[in-house]
Parts: C-alpha cells; sequence; structure tokens
C-alpha cells in the first residue's frame, strides 16, 4: 500500500481544532482508497513559544523537508505579537520551501446563500477614514540591477508618527460625532515594521478617547468582515493603500462604485479640500451615458457639507435617497436602463429648498 508522510502542525487557536478533525476525515478516505498516511505531529505554537521563545526548533525546516506534504493549521495567539509568531513558522516554511503560489480558490457552497443578499439601508453605513498623504504610496524605492536575472526592486513605505497620529485622531473624532466605533486596519503579522507601528500609536490615541469603542482588526480578516457583517463595522482607519483597497470593496457591499462618494480633506483648513467620487474614469463605458452619476452627487454634497452649507447638502442627498427609492430612473449599474443624464435630472428636480430667487 502507498504511503504518504504528512508533517502536521496544528499551530493555535482553532487550527488546533480544525486540523484533528480534517486529519480524521483523511484518514478516513484514505483508507477507503488504498493508501496510508503516516503522520508526525509538531507542536509549533505560540504556547510553545511562551514555553521555549521559539516557535519552531532551529532544526524545524530541515524536519520538515523529510515529510511529502505539510497540514498547517494556523499561527497566531493573543500573548505572542504577529509578527513574531508568523515570521517565526509559518512565513519561514513558505519561503524556505519556496511556496510561491498562494491559491485560494472561492465558490458558493450548494445550499449555502451569500450574505449579501437581504441587507437593510440601516446594516450598512460605515466611513472609511484613509490616510491620504503617505504610507504604502511613497516615490521611495528603485530598481536594481536592471536586466539581470537578479533585477529587483524596492517600494518603500513612510509612515510618519505625525501622520498616522492625526488620520487615527480624525477617525476617533467622527466615530464621537457619529456615536461609533473605530476599527484600525493592521496587518502587524506580515509587515514587521510599519505596521506595528501603526498599531503602537493606534493605542496611544486610543487611550484619549476612553469613551469610544475601539478594536483592531487584520485588513484580511477586516475584508471579510465588511461583506459578512457589514453592520459590524463602523469607522474604519486605514493606511493609504489598505483604504484604498478596503474603500472599493466598502462601495461593492452596497453596490458598487456609482454610489461611492469621496472627499479628500485638509481638516486644518489651512488648504482647499478637494472632493472626487470613489471610481476612476471607468474607460470601458465611458462616452455612453452608462456612468452613474450618484457617486460624484453625494461627493458634491459632501463638498456642500465641507463649505458649511449643511442644509444644502442635506437636501442634495434627500433628493438622491427620494429618487433612488422612487426606483423608476436608475442606471444600468444599479438595474435600470437610465441614462447619466436622465438620472442626472431626476435628482435635480428632485432637491427640495426655497426657490432661487430670480436675478
Ligand atoms: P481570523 O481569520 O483568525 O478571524 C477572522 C474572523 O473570521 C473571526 O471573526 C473568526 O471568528 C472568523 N473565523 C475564522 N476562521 C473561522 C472558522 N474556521 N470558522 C468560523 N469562523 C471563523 O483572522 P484574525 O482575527 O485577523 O487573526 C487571528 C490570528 O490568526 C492572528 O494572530 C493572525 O496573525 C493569525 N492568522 C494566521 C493565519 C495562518 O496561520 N495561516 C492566517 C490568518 C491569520
Ligand atoms: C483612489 C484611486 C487612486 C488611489 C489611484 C488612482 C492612485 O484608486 O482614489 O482610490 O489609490 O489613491
Ligand atoms: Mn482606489
Amino acid at each position: 500500500m502507498s504511503g504518504y508522510r504528512i508533517a502536521c502542525i496544528p499551530g493555535d487557536g482553532i487550527g488546533v481544532e480544525v486540523t484533528g478533525e480534517a486529519r480524521q476525515v483523511l484518514d478516513r478516505a484514505a483508507e477507503r482508497h488504498g493508501f496510508r498516511l503516516r503522520w508526525t505531529e509538531f507542536d509549533w505554537s505560540c504556547e510553545r513559544y511562551t514555553r521555549t521563545g521559539r516557535m519552531m526548533p532551529e532544526d524545524g525546516l530541515e524536519r520538515l523537508a523529510e515529510h511529502d506534504a505539510i497540514l498547517l493549521g494556523a499561527v497566531g495567539f493573543p500573548g505572542v505579537p504577529d509578527h513574531v509568531s508568523l515570521w517565526g513558522l509559518l512565513i519561514p516554511i513558505r519561503r524556505a520551501f519556496d511556496q510561491y503560489v498562494n491559491l485560494r480558490p472561492v465558490r458558493l457552497l450548494p445550499g449555502l446563500v451569500s450574505p449579501l443578499a437581504g441587507r437593510e439601508a440601516a446594516d450598512l453605513d460605515m466611513v472609511i477614514v484613509r490616510e491620504n498623504s503617505e504610507g504604502e504610496y511613497s516615490r521611495i524605492g528603485g530598481r536594481h540591477n536592471p536586466g539581470t536575472p537578479d533585477e529587483f526592486v524596492v517600494q518603500q513605505s513612510v509612515f510618519t508618527r505625525r501622520g498616522v497620529h492625526r488620520i487615527i485622531r480624525y477617525a476617533f473624532e467622527l466615530a464621537r460625532e457619529r456615536g461609533g466605533a473605530v476599527c484600525s486596519a493592521t496587518k502587524s503579522n506580515g509587515l514587521v515594521h510599519s505596521m506595528p507601528f501603526w498599531d503602537e500609536v493606534f493605542a496611544e490615541v486610543a487611550a484619549g478617547y476612553p469613551d469610544i469603542p475601539h478594536e483592531q482588526c487584520h485588513v484580511d480578516a477586516l475584508a471579510a468582515r465588511m461583506v459578512l457583517r457589514p453592520d459590524r463595522v463602523d469607522v474604519v482607519v486605514a493606511s493609504n493603500l489598505f483604504g484604498d483597497i478596503l474603500s472599493d470593496l466598502a462601495a461593492a457591499v452596497v453596490g458598487g462604485l456609482g454610489t461611492a462618494p469621496s472627499a479628500n480633506v485638509n481638516p486644518e483648513r489651512r488648504h482647499p479640500s478637494m472632493f472626487e467620487a470613489v471610481h476612476g474614469s471607468a474607460p470601458d463605458i465611458a462616452g455612453r451615458g452608462l456612468a452613474n452619476p450618484v457617486a460624484q452627487i453625494l461627493t458634491a454634497a459632501m463638498m456642500l457639507d465641507h463649505l458649511g452649507e449643511h442644509a444644502a447638502g442635506a437636501a442634495v442627498r434627500d433628493a438622491v435617497d427620494a429618487v433612488l427609492r422612487d426606483g423608476t430612473v436608475r442606471t444600468p449599474d444599479i438595474g435600470g436602463r437610465a441614462t447619466t443624464g436622465e438620472l442626472g435630472k431626476a435628482i435635480r428636480d428632485a432637491v427640495s429648498g426655497p426657490r432661487p430667487a430670480v436675478r
């Protein structure tokens, strides 16, 4: 009977539980299909780290190399910083064995229902506060060994204490205004310098807002939460790149980029702020009257608020709401047949308030 040597690293938390089940299922399948699985279990985990100061022994990688495959549960648990646990176990395995493809299939399993159906307007009300001046968007770096097989590029991120502090503080102030909570998007398990620093500043700022509920969430898990439990997301504060990605995701969760407004704000008002929708120039639909103007109209309403014209801003938002609620005039991206101009006109006609004086 053929057999395979499998290294099993249950790891931490539910990793242990789910791996136990998976292992039993595999054993049953092997038995039915005429092969054997020879398991070697390794207790490499945060628990081990706390006992020994290492996630895995010094010769861990050599021991794994003797196996045909590795089944790993999950790594990381409160008490050991994520960048220590992940860089002490998971990431060295990926790197040492050149596991350079990370393949992640997604499909709707039979009988399961996509969680996005049946959401009410009140379930989805979040704000992404995206750092807009530094972070991963940087010109520092460059190309090395051009034209050789050893060519590589370095793209640096820059996170300044002042920059991180001020964006996080803005998020807390906004949460206070909304009566909401702050979630900080981090990735301090993978990024060992920038994100631990981001988390440190987040904790410092949070200490000044004991009345505002707050938490930090890995950006990957937060992306899943935005889809699964968007009702549990309020103010999200994120670095430039994470905020960019999360803001398109958040827009998708409410039906697409056609309705997502955005503002580039200078809160101190030392300089003009800029208002532009989240979406881009959409060359695929450009010039055909297909574009949904709602995102840019709501963006313009944000500009009115910024200018202190709150009543006018509210009137524009109310007009958008009224037209969308009525539902007869919609662009194709939100399930209608109207053109950009027709939807724009319907909203314009719905804007209420005193008539402009005849000049
Ligand atoms: P997470 O994926 O562990 O959890 C995110 C959310 O999904 C939580 O609400 C959790 O309850 C839910 N969830 C996850 N797996 C589930 C399952 N099998 N069944 C039901 N619900 C499930 O992400 P996190 O909270 O960001 O990270 C927790 C720790 O895991 C951190 O230390 C992180 O660094 C680490 N991590 C490790 C791996 C890995 O080892 N491959 C991957 C991701 C995160
Ligand atoms: C945005 C855009 C820009 C960004 C691109 C065009 C550089 O995606 O405004 O969200 O990432 O900031
Ligand atoms: Mn973007």
